[in-house]
């Protein structure tokens, strides 16, 4: 896959799960990697497998997601291709019971977590000669689930914000696109019940939950060479869920 050697790939939420199935990838591919995460000891750990650099970030933080950006361009020599996949679920219950306080922790991680990383990730990798990024969406962010407002309506954002900072940076050098998952076996998903699980399941037409590695090959499709046309567009990998 072409255009990775040499550069630097920043992922964020690298600790675990697509995240770091994506790190692993890029790295694969020739990328130097900066494996960020809230949890050091998990960047830490991706960082030391692929040979990365570990970086700590809180991306609700703006100074911190700064700093991130500012890390990776000192470390790698320049920003070259970035990946906001930082997300979490948080709690499931109907718009009249969920609490404002839930709805706000997980815009702020889903959300404005996103923006943060384009508002000062897409300037770097102009800076740096061009590139690319891929927004962590979801099949939520195309249809409803119940009791999830606040992670649909965040992840239906993403895929708003994707289409401007695509068009922003179209002639910029720097294309921006939108990738969205089905339910994928990562830890996010560890707290469901094995009834849940299974439910989760059967709304699957291919009939099983996907694999980190088969949403991180779509992102390095995404940020690769070979996807020089594509920009502020959103790509499901859901195993049909979103064509029924
Ligand atoms: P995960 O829970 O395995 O990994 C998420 C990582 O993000 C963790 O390492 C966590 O420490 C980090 N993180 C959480 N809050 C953070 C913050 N404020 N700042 C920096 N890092 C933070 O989750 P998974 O499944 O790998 O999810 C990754 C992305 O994929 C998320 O955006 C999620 O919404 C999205 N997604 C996941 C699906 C799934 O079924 N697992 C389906 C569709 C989308």
């Amino acid at each position: 896959m072409s255009g990775f050697e040499g550069k630097t790939a920043l992922v964020t939420g690298a600790g675990s799960g697509i995240g770091a199935a994506i790190a692993r990838e890029l790295a694969e591919c020739g990328a130097k990697v900066i494996v960020s995460d809230l949890n050091a000891d998990s960047a830490e750990k991706i960082a030391a497998e692929i040979g990365g650099h570990a970086n700590v970030c809180d991306m609700t933080d703006p100074d911190s997601v700064e700093s991130m950006v500012a890390f990776a361009r000192e470390t790698g020599d320049g920003l070259h291709f970035l990946v906001n996949n930082a997300g979490i679920s948080g709690d499931l219950a109907p718009v009249g019971d969920y609490t404002l306080a839930e709805w706000k922790r997980i815009i702020d991680v889903n959300l404005n977590g996103v923006f943060y990383g384009l508002h000062f990730g897409l300037p770097a990798i102009e800076a740096s000669g061009g590139g690319a990024a891929v927004n962590m969406a979801s099949i939520l962010g195309s249809v409803g689930f119940p009791a999830a407002p606040a992670y649909v309506a965040a992840k239906h954002a993403v895929v708003g914000l994707t289409k401007t900072a695509g068009m922003d940076f179209a002639k910029r050098g720097v294309r921006v696109n939108a990738v969205g998952p089905g339910f994928i076996d990562t830890p996010l998903l560890e707290s469901l019940e094995k009834e849940q699980y299974d439910g989760l399941t059967s709304l699957h037409p291919i009939g099983r939950l996907g694999k980190p590695k088969e949403v991180a090959a779509l992102v390095r499709f995404l940020l690769s060479d070979d996807a020089s046309f594509i920009t502020g567009s959103y790509h499901v990998v859901d195993g049909g869920y979103t064509a029924q």
